[in-house]
């Protein structure tokens, strides 16, 4: 089976070639935008790097022709001057949709996120609702996956839990009160091979979700408990929060904005998690957990 990725040097998409490449039956044209991103791919010769554009969509058809699969992965939460939500999360997907059409791709998963609605009063999550609308109309069969906060090596919200944890004195948005499911990255990869190799007909829209339900401030807390530091928790009020970043987001045109704090301050909730209908085993929150603190005392 060939599949294409896009975003392919994104934590997702790291930990997912890694998983490919397990595979013998599968190869990879991996779709980075610079050398350097495709410099810090893994080493496999399953895996062939390729420099692609979004904004030339008959190039883009020649990369991934030959790939039955499309995983479309490129996408951003925080926004610069660079990238924007309509560049990132809209126009790229919609140049991969139209490539994908022109490539006679037979299947297209997506990597969304839970809340996306393109009737969203937030940018982010209304950006990602366009992209999911533009690949529901595509004609091309597709699994669009909506996702919590993914914890693994590498992830940024991995690197903001434990950055947290080790501060000694951590001010949490709203005190952390905010129910988060933590979904394991590799069970990501899990479920994105899984339709890869299924390529079920039709849209299907899978909401997955980690196995435990816990608040920011209990996450923050039981890391740092597995790290054995000692942690104080207070709050910073969200009006404050939000107030500061609507200035320092419009000065530096991107960072960390009203609308970042209010996706990373919600509840994830979903109505049935998608684990049992994708045939996934999910891994436990602890057994992530001390995946993640194994990384970084290696690291050290
Ligand atoms: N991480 C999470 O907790 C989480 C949760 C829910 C959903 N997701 C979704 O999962 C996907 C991967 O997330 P991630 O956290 O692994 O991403 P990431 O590590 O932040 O990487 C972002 C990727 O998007 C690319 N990108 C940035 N701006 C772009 C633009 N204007 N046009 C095209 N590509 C652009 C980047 O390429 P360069 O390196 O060249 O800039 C990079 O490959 C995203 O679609 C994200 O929305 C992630």
């Amino acid at each position: 089976m060939k599949v294409a990725v896009t975003g392919a040097n994104s934590s997702v998409g790291q930990h997912l070639l890694a998983r490919f490449a397990e595979n013998s039956d599968v190869s990879v044209i991996a779709g980075v935008r610079s050398e350097k991103a495709a410099a810090s791919l893994p080493r496999s010769p399953q895996i062939a790097a390729r420099i692609i554009s979004y904004d030339d969509v008959g190039e883009l058809a020649r990369t991934i022709a030959g790939a039955s699969c499309i995983v479309h992965l490129a996408g951003i939460l925080i926004e610069s001057r660079a990238s924007t939500y309509e560049s990132a999360n809209v126009a790229a997907t919609v140049s991969v949709v139209e490539a994908s059409q022109k490539a006679g791709v037979k299947h297209f998963v997506l990597i969304s996120v839970l809340g996306a609605s393109p009737d969203s009063p937030n940018r982010f999550l209304r950006s990602k609702g366009e992209a999911e609308t533009a690949v529901m109309e595509s004609g091309i069969s597709s699994s669009i996956i909506r996702t919590p906060m993914l914890l693994g090596p590498g992830t940024a919200g991995a690197a903001a839990l434990v950055g947290t944890a080790a501060r000694g004195k951590a001010k949490l948005l709203g005190g952390g009160r905010n129910v988060l499911r933590p979904l394991d990255v590799d069970d990501l990869s899990d479920a994105i091979l899984r339709v890869c190799q299924t390529q079920p007909e039709g849209v299907s829209v899978h909401e997955l979700v980690g196995p435990e339900s816990i608040t920011y401030r209990a996450l923050v807390a039981r890391v740092a408990a597995m790290m054995e530091k000692p942690l104080t928790i207070g709050s910073i009020p969200l009006w404050i929060a939000k107030l500061g970043a609507a200035m320092t987001s419009r000065l530096s045109g991107g960072g960390i904005s009203p609308t970042v704090i209010d996706v990373i301050t919600s509840n994830e909730v979903v109505q049935k998690n998608a684990d049992a209908e994708m045939g996934l085993s999910l891994t436990p929150l602890s057994r992530t957990l001390e995946k993640i603190l194994t990384e970084k005392k290696q690291e050290i």
